[in-house]
């Protein structure tokens, strides 16, 4: 059964212009859990469905929507920890793995990247990167556009992520640095997605 995710609240926000001003990449985490209303709100930042006609809150190259989220949920209250996929067209999520091993998640940077197991969650940003290519085929040069477009797709995702996590005061780091075939692995990925950025969130350590 998926799992409703509470429906995205406009609290009181700084403005865009603090938050682009102060976003740092946050790489010390505090060991307190996350709650469930902060993941939601990210994941709708992520790839929230904004628009009546299934429009989302990053933008995509023919609207193919190409990418997926999957979480490893590592302390978020009232989740176990476990990867979850998330859904948009119901805002909801679906449990598809079990809890990590410890020391899994910390393995899949490359070099030493303690965030990864450190940050309350993981939003692990993957891609049907074959599709893509397939669908911008037509389109010089051949075989790249669509690998192109999912790449920067990827990055305004994170960017949206990383804005949202500002303005709510947590933690957030961009990893782009990590082994492909060990998140493949980790994120228990089915062969046609591939992973394209690890998004590390949590609350921040010493504020
Ligand atoms: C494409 C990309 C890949 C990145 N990969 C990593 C990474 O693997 N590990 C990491 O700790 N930070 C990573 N970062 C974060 C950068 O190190 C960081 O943005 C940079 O040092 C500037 O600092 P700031 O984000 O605090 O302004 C990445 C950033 C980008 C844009």
């Amino acid at each position: 059964m998926n799992l409703e995710l509470p429906t995205p609240e406009s609290g009181d926000s700084a403005s865009l212009v603090d938050s682009i001003a102060n976003r740092r990449s946050c790489r010390e985490y505090a060991e307190a859990a996350l709650s469930i209303d902060v993941l939601s709100l990210l994941l709708w930042s992520a790839q929230g469905i904004t628009g009546s006609d299934g429009k989302r809150a990053t933008p995509s190259a023919g609207g193919l929507y190409p990418l997926f989220l999957q979480i490893v949920v590592q302390r978020v209250s009232g989740l176990e920890p476990g990867i979850y996929e998330y859904l948009p067209d119901t805002h909801s999520l679906k449990r598809v793995g079990d809890h990590i091993p410890e020391g899994a998640v910390g393995k899949l940077g490359i070099g030493d990247q303690p965030w990864l197991e450190e940050a309350a969650f993981v939003m692990g940003v993957t891609a049907k990167l074959g599709d893509a290519v397939k669908y911008f085929e037509s389109q010089p040069p051949q075989g790249e556009r669509g690998a192109r477009y999912v790449y920067m797709e990827t990055g305004a995702l994170a960017q949206n992520v990383h804005l949202q996590c500002t303005d709510l005061g947590i933690g957030c780091v961009l990893v782009a640095g990590f082994d492909d075939l060990k998140a493949k692995e980790t994120l228990a990925l089915p062969s046609n997605l591939e992973p394209t950025a690890l998004l590390c969130i949590g609350p921040k350590r010493n504020v």
